[in-house]
């Protein structure tokens, strides 16, 4: 790929993913609503301003593509614009999806068939939960932070947390121009974790006691409720974690070695590179 757009390109992965496309000598351009002040290969974007897609898929190649997620039928503005960027000369999208979102008519699921549908090459990534909700600004590092609990409705079912940098990498080089390989792109971690067990790896690694509180999923979506989120909508978040209490996110994949030839990385050096003192973040 000679020039890549990094949709999401401020966010966690999407960073990630052009820091990792710059050093190899990539010519990436980051989208997202917000200037970034000094860096001048980022354009305004917003997927709910269909007149910024032009500027932003001119001469690209490859798109990372981060998709609105508070909007309900998000597949209306993608689709637009991947007909752009496919009429701009894109041939590649790795689109960020997720381990807990499967393919459907509508919603975050109706995504995947499409960038499949309109796009020559595409690769869908499926990361399980990041990392990073442990740290900055998610709701599991606030409660960290502020109570020292992490409440879920996951009871004892695990998870194979992912550090967002591994998917960046496996994004890196499918976009620098990696084979796609055939079958589902699950990535994970190394290791599936209960809350619990990621509770007290983040205490012994910060010095302060954590624990994890699981709760119904019913107490849930009143909690997610009162943090000023629309019914439906905190209902099928904690609906998320009711499927992980099922045990829908308790398995390894060698997907991200499969195409970095690296390890992912493990939640506990994830959490020492966030936590080089030994304090909370
Ligand atoms: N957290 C998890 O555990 C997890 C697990 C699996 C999958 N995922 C998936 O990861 C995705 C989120 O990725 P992330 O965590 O890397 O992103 P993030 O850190 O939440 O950042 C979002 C990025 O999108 C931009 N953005 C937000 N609204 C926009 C809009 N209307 N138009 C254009 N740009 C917009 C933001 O910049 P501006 O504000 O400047 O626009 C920012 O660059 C979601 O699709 C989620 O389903 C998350």
């Amino acid at each position: 790929m000679r020039t890549v757009l990094v949709t999401g390109g401020t966010g966690t992965t999407g960073r990630r993913v052009a820091h990792f496309l710059r050093a190899r000598g990539v010519a990436v351009r980051t989208a997202s609503r917000h200037p970034v002040p000094g860096d001048h290969q980022h354009v305004i974007f917003d997927w709910a301003a269909p007149e910024t897609f032009a500027a932003a898929v001119a001469g690209v190649d490859g798109v990372f593509l981060v998709a609105p997620i508070s909007d309900a039928d998000p597949a209306a503005a993608v689709g637009g614009f991947l007909d752009a960027a496919v009429a701009a000369g894109t041939r590649r999208v790795a689109l960020l999806s997720s381990s807990a979102v499967t393919d459907a008519p509508s919603g975050l699921g109706a995504l995947p068939p499409l960038v499949r549908d309109r796009v020559p090459e595409a690769a869908v990534l499926r990361p399980s939960w990041f990392m990073q909700n442990f740290v900055g600004s998610h709701p599991v590092a606030a409660g960290i932070r502020e109570r020292g609990e992490i409440v879920t409705a996951t009871g004892r079912g695990r998870v194979a947390f992912i550090d967002p940098g591994d998917i960046a990498a496996v994004a890196g080089h499918l976009l620098f121009g990696a084979p796609i390989p055939d079958g589902e792109l699950i990535l994970t971690g190394p290791q599936a974790l209960s809350y619990d067990e990621a509770a007290a790896v983040v205490s012994e690694v910060t010095g302060t006691a954590v624990r994890h509180t699981s709760i119904t999923v019913e107490e849930l979506t009143t909690a997610i409720e009162a943090g000023g989120v629309p019914h439906d909508y905190a209902r099928m978040l904690a609906g998320l974690d009711a499927e992980i209490a099922g045990g829908s996110e308790d398995r390894i994949t060698t997907t991200v070695r499969d195409i970095t030839g690296a390890e992912p990385r493990s939640f506990r050096d994830f959490l020492l590179a966030a936590h080089p003192a030994g304090k909370a973040a």
